[in-house]
């Protein structure tokens, strides 16, 4: 506590960040955000070589891990990397197989289902032992207005973030006497997965937005950062819309 309140710095230094979906979008603007906050960060993607250029200039606090989040083993590199000090997971790996329901395959139901919800479960379970023996731990899930009120041509991707709110409020109940806070944020931001949307479904999405926009990613990362902070540590099993105001 200074003179003046309570400290509120979201300072990030000395600690460590898991954080998957880490190449492009909201991703990569929260990695991004680590790393000017001081943090370490271990980042997970499908193609990490589009932060190369960071990682040189991160004095070694980027450390890059190429896999699929869906396969535990990615998720077994990513805690090898950290040397057992995991302060912050961020589950944020996610695609789209966008098909109205009689369309969907096998295939892009499992695509969707494993990314979103089995991936953020396997990162989830490989960091949450270091988490409890520390003491401490903050896990911010990525759920979607698609998984709050359904989304046309989404059924995949609606069930697998609505599953992604109930792992998110039930692993908050087991680890809340640990110091492990479990959170989710809902996004809505313009990036490569709403411009793979066909433009004129695009159009009516942003329209339903209260207001009328997406956002920028960078708008995005305040929310992240917040939950992911020391300071939000008597917040557990929420989900945080930055989303303009479309679940209203
Ligand atoms: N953009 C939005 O408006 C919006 C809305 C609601 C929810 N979300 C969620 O936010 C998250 C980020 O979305 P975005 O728009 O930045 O997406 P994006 O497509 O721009 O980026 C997703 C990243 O995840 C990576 N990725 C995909 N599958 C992976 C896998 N199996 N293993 C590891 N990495 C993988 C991709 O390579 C990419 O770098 C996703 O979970 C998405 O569902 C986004």
């Amino acid at each position: 506590m200074s003179a003046t309140g309570p400290d509120v710095s979201f300072d990030f230094t000395g600690r460590t960040v898991i954080h998957t979906g880490s190449a492009q979008g909201i991703g990569r603007a929260t990695v991004e955000h680590f790393l000017s906050s001081g943090a370490r960060v271990i980042a997970i993607d499908l193609d990490p070589t589009p932060l190369g250029e960071l990682q040189s200039a991160s004095d070694g606090r980027l450390i890059l891990v190429g896999g699929n989040v869906s396969d535990p083993s990615t998720a077994d590199r990513a805690v090898a990397a950290s040397d057992g000090r995991i302060d912050v997971l961020i589950n944020n790996a996610g695609v789209l197989r966008d098909r109205v329901h009689w369309k969907i395959s096998d295939e892009d139901w499992t695509t969707v289902l494993d990314v979103h919800l089995r991936g953020s479960f396997n990162l989830i379970r490989a960091c949450t032992p270091h988490m409890r023996a520390a003491g401490y731990g903050r896990i911010v899930n990525t759920t979607s207005y698609a998984g709050i009120r359904g989304n046309f041509g989404q059924a995949n991707y609606s069930a697998a973030k609505a599953g992604i709110i109930g792992m998110t409020k039930a692993i908050a109940k087991e680890l809340a006497s640990f110091g492990v806070t479990v959170n989710a944020i809902s996004p809505n931001a313009h990036t490569a997965m709403i411009e793979s949307i066909p433009f004129e479904r695009r159009e009516e999405i942003r329209k339903d937005v209260p207001m009328q926009r997406f956002a920028t990613t960078t708008e995005v990362v305040p929310a992240i950062a917040f939950l992911a902070s020391a300071e939000a540590g008597y917040i557990t099993g929420t989900v945080l819309p930055v989303d303009g105001g479309i679940a209203i």
